[in-house]
């Protein structure tokens, strides 16, 4: 940082600032993470300066002896990590990779069926004022009233009347495990193919943890990021037949030159992906999850279906504590608890106020957390729900907070 600290104070300053931030408050944003310094390195590599439209050997620039290279290993390491055939690492990042995903097996105006938004669907899953709805005819599905779960007769029902060619299973806030074959075979039951969108559950499935898409889905897509701990950034898995096309979709069909640094870094961060150590790290994402949900149920807290068996829970604030979600997440946030607002399933309250606050475990577990640590997370997360409007109270959490991070070795990533 020697160069930005003279060239923009401005920026260096804002830089530390966060730097600062990252290393004092609990970070239990599911989508979120501290990536490695090797990651952050090659993200910060002179492959910046490189355009390389097209794919390795077939290039329209000259100079790409090591970039081509690069997006080689990208590619073995990604097929090695997820059991597929081919992979295309070029999406700038997970929407993107979805469009593309899209545009590689659809015509413009045929039908998807994807989760709702509300219920813990991607806005890429259809949602009316995304892409994915305005260029396709999209319905979206629901969870149980009741269990918060997938009801995979009913989607099995919808599909036979709506007869959509594409079916997507994978999600932004959805707890509970996915079961790819059902869905595999709903597809087949109506000639769709099966878009398993894995963002969130990336690490669980490569842990086991998680039952992998793999031999189910046409095409698999994720982000490099949140449990991954990658670089921001998307990737798109396929079966062979798949393969020419998902290329075409990404370049020419939706992006020019691909980002030369993060497919580096993403090569790097699947290298870590594939260690014994990141397959340590990624069931302890599951076994803290699991100690995050007893220990807030054993507080009272509500939790949407009752539990996890992922990374991430959402919280019912409403149904917990009658407070609402934007009012918690912004009072846990000045007690250094970072999470977000979020939607609970049939929410009444609408996305910029809902009823929900989501957490997960990737970043805690990424420092070193353990099982006991989720119970000193849990006993604060009831403090603060019991001091929402005493500020003397969230500031002393906010301290007890900063006082407990402490003992993380942020110089790995920091
Ligand atoms: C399931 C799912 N798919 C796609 C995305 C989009 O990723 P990005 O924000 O990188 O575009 C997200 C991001 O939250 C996600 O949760």
């Amino acid at each position: 940082m020697n160069h930005i600290i003279d060239q923009d104070p401005k920026i260096f300053k804002l830089i530390e600032g966060e730097k600062k931030r990252e290393q004092e408050v609990i970070r239990l944003i599911p989508s979120e993470n501290y990536a490695s310094k090797a990651v952050m390195e090659a993200s910060g590599s002179v492959f910046t300066n490189k355009y390389s439209e097209g794919y390795p050997g077939k290039r329209y620039y000259e100079g790409q002896e090591f970039i081509d290279e690069v997006e080689t290993t990208a590619c073995q390491r990604a097929c090695q990590l997820f059991h597929m055939d081919h992979a295309n690492v070029q999406p700038y990042s997970g929407s993107p990779a979805n469009q593309a995903a899209f545009l590689a097996l659809l015509e413009p105006n045929d039908k998807i069926l994807g989760l709702k938004l509300s219920e813990g669907g991607h806005l890429t899953h259809g949602y009316k004022l995304n892409f994915s709805a305005k260029f396709f005819n999209s319905e979206s599905y629901t969870v149980d009233p009741k269990t918060h779960q997938i009801d995979y007769d009913k989607i099995l029902d919808q599909a036979l009347k709506f007869q959509p060619k594409l079916i997507i299973a994978g999600y932004t806030a959805y707890p509970r495990t996915i079961d790819f074959a059902k869905f595999r075979e709903i597809c087949d039951r109506v000639g769709a193919y099966l878009l398993a969108d894995i963002s969130h559950i990336n690490a669980l499935c490569i842990s086991g943890d998680h039952p992998h898409p793999a031999p189910y889905a046409d095409i698999i897509t994720t982000t490099t990021h949140k449990a991954l701990r990658g670089p921001r950034g998307g990737l798109i898995l396929c079966k062979k037949e798949h393969a020419s096309k998902v290329d075409k979709a990404i370049m020419p069909g939706l992006q020019g030159g691909p980002h030369n640094h993060i497919t580096a870094a993403k090569a790097v961060a699947f290298k870590e992906a594939l260690s014994g150590e990141f397959q340590t790290y990624a069931h302890q994402i599951y076994l803290n999850a699991q100690a995050l949900a007893k220990a807030l149920l054993g507080r009272g807290f509500n939790l949407v279906s009752g539990g996890t068996d992922t990374h991430l829970i959402i919280i019912n604030a409403i149904a917990s504590f009658k407070i609402n979600g934007k009012d918690y997440a912004k009072a846990l946030y000045r007690a250094g608890l970072e999470t977000n607002y979020n939607t609970v399933p049939f929410d009444p309250n609408p996305p910029m106020n809902p009823s929900g606050v989501r957490i997960g475990t990737p970043a805690v577990t990424t420092l070193g957390m353990k099982e006991s640590d989720m119970e000193f997370i849990a006993a604060k997360m009831l403090q603060v729900a019991q001091n929402i409007n005493d500020e003397g109270v969230l500031n002393h959490i906010r301290q007890e907070v900063q006082e407990y991070m402490k003992q993380y070795d942020f110089s790995r990533f920091i």
